[in-house]
């Protein structure tokens, strides 16, 4: 299996040296979504899912940004579960945190969700409308969907040149991504970027249930 795939789906002794590589070079992007999220939050936060967490850095911000939720944490690589409960064992001696191996249709566990938080995972999906529509779905009316990434144009080369081979899908333009929301059915579409327009470390786009 090629680098570009273990992004999408890290497995073996590779995919738990791509995961620390993660849990290093997107940590600053993940707690900063997180504080979007919860800027835009309205009402109370008691239900809180975060799709393709990765190694849990992205999870252990929420749960100390949103300290009376419980977090629901998917995942579809093993490795990368092993990682995250490592990174957030007391929660889950807590009961606060609940990992779960699987797709999109696991967040059903966290229905009716106040958050859904998915960062760097948009490129994987194959249909990304019928993911959001089923991330929509877990979300109660008014709930929050957090989607951080990074536009082709401002990613590392490694990801320009050989995520499109592997079969993944990068993003030219923030409009792209307010398409994909809007006909998933979302409303009150907004974005924001982290750093400067010209060299951008991230962006979030946020929209409503
Ligand atoms: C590039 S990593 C990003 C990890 C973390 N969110 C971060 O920003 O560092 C993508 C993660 O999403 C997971 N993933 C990809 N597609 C998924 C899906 N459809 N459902 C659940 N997890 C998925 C992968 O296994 C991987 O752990």
């Amino acid at each position: 299996m090629g680098l570009a795939q273990q992004f999408g789906h890290p497995r073996g002794l590779l995919g738990a040296v791509v995961g620390r590589g993660m849990a290093r070079g997107n940590a600053e992007l993940s707690r900063w979504v997180v504080q979007q999220a919860k800027d835009r939050s309205a009402g109370a936060v008691l239900r809180v899912a975060e799709l393709g967490p990765g190694p849990g850095v992205g999870l252990q911000a929420l749960l100390a940004q949103f300290d009376q939720a419980h977090v629901w944490g998917v995942d579809l690589s093993s490795v990368m579960l092993a990682q995250a409960r490592k990174r957030n064992q007391a929660a889950l001696a807590a009961g606060r945190l609940t990992l779960l191996e699987g797709d999109t249709s696991e967040l059903g566990a966290s229905e009716p969700a106040d958050l859904v938080m998915a960062n760097h995972v948009v490129y994987f999906w194959r249909d990304p409308v019928a993911e959001l529509s089923q991330i929509r779905g877990c979300l109660r009316g008014g709930g929050l969907l957090a989607l951080g990434y990074q536009l082709k144009h401002d990613m590392p080369a490694m990801a320009q040149k050989r995520f499109p081979p592997a079969g993944h899908q990068l993003y030219e333009t923030v409009d792209q991504l307010t398409d994909l929301a809007t006909t998933a059915g979302f409303s009150s579409v907004s974005h924001a970027v982290k750093g400067s327009e010209q060299a951008p470390e991230g962006r979030v786009v946020l929209a409503v249930a």
